[in-house]
């Protein structure tokens, strides 16, 4: 068993062990917002550093050997906020997607881009277009950003996708299990998340990652996404280890 950290305050509550890493972790960026007002700065320097801490997390993540990373970065109700605050957004993922064009081979790092990405402007589409390309010819830790993402919509457009199949003769209904509709979802190949964590205080799913979380043990923390650190995520994952999981059975 690799032990990789220990609370200050000891007990085993703040060890992680390495060999029982949940395989996927996905994380609600949340609290950039507040961690800039609470600095006195306007909003856009919130998810300046929320990015930052997602280079940082992202990185980590890969190094400790997770396989799969998911991160809900903007929502399809995301639009609804200032055109200077969308439009910082999308400038930093684009500035980042630019960033792992170079370094993605490099550093066998996946991307996936989940969500409806038709309505982003033709440069983001364009770098990931780029990103998908390379990731194809990699095998390392799969990091899916979900953009323009929103979790009913993601079962909609399943669902639509599979009645279409049905119509051309490839699928019938009765043959739909759960399993075969989950290559419906943008998710198609990802297992589901075993953690799910959310930082900047608030306790709710936000439409993010509705089918694959049914069985997600969520943690919650109060800490705000850009001060989220490396010892917050250890937290987290040993939170995680030390839970009953049951899946409706009982504990043998
Ligand atoms: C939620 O915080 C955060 C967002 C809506 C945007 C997250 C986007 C980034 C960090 C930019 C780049 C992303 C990547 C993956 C490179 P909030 O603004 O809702 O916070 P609040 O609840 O405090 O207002």
């Amino acid at each position: 068993m690799k032990l990789l950290f220990k609370r200050k305050s000891g007990g085993s509550a703040g060890q992680v062990d390495l060999d029982r890493l949940p395989r996927h972790i996905a994380i609600i960026l949340d609290g950039n917002g507040r961690w800039a007002q609470r600095r006195g700065l306007p909003r856009t320097a919130g998810h300046k550093a929320g990015a930052e801490t997602f280079r940082t997390i992202a990185t980590y993540c890969r190094d400790i050997g997770l396989e799969y990373l998911t991160v809900y970065a903007f929502s399809t109700e995301n639009w609804k906020r200032s055109r200077d605050e969308v439009s910082t957004i999308m400038a930093l993922l684009k500035k980042y997607l630019l960033e792992a064009i170079e370094t993605m081979e490099r550093d066998n790092v996946r991307l996936r881009f989940m969500g409806d990405l038709a309505p982003l402007d033709q440069e983001l589409r364009d770098l990931i277009a780029q990103c998908n390309a390379i990731s194809e010819r990699l095998t390392g830790c799969l990091c899916s950003i979900c953009i323009n993402y929103g979790g009913r919509a993601e079962i909609v457009h399943a669902a639509a996708r599979f009645a279409e199949d049905c119509r051309i003769g490839l699928m019938r209904p009765e043959e739909l299990t759960e399993a075969g509709f989950e290559a419906y979802l943008y998710s198609a190949g990802i297992p589901s998340p075993e953690l799910l964590i959310r930082p900047g205080g608030e306790q709710r799913l936000s439409n993010f990652l509705l089918w694959q979380c049914a069985y997600a043990e969520f943690y919650f923390t109060p800490v705000l996404w850009p001060d989220f650190t490396k010892e917050e995520l250890h937290r987290a994952i040993a939170a995680y280890q030390h839970r009953d999981r049951r899946f409706g059975g009982v504990k043998k």
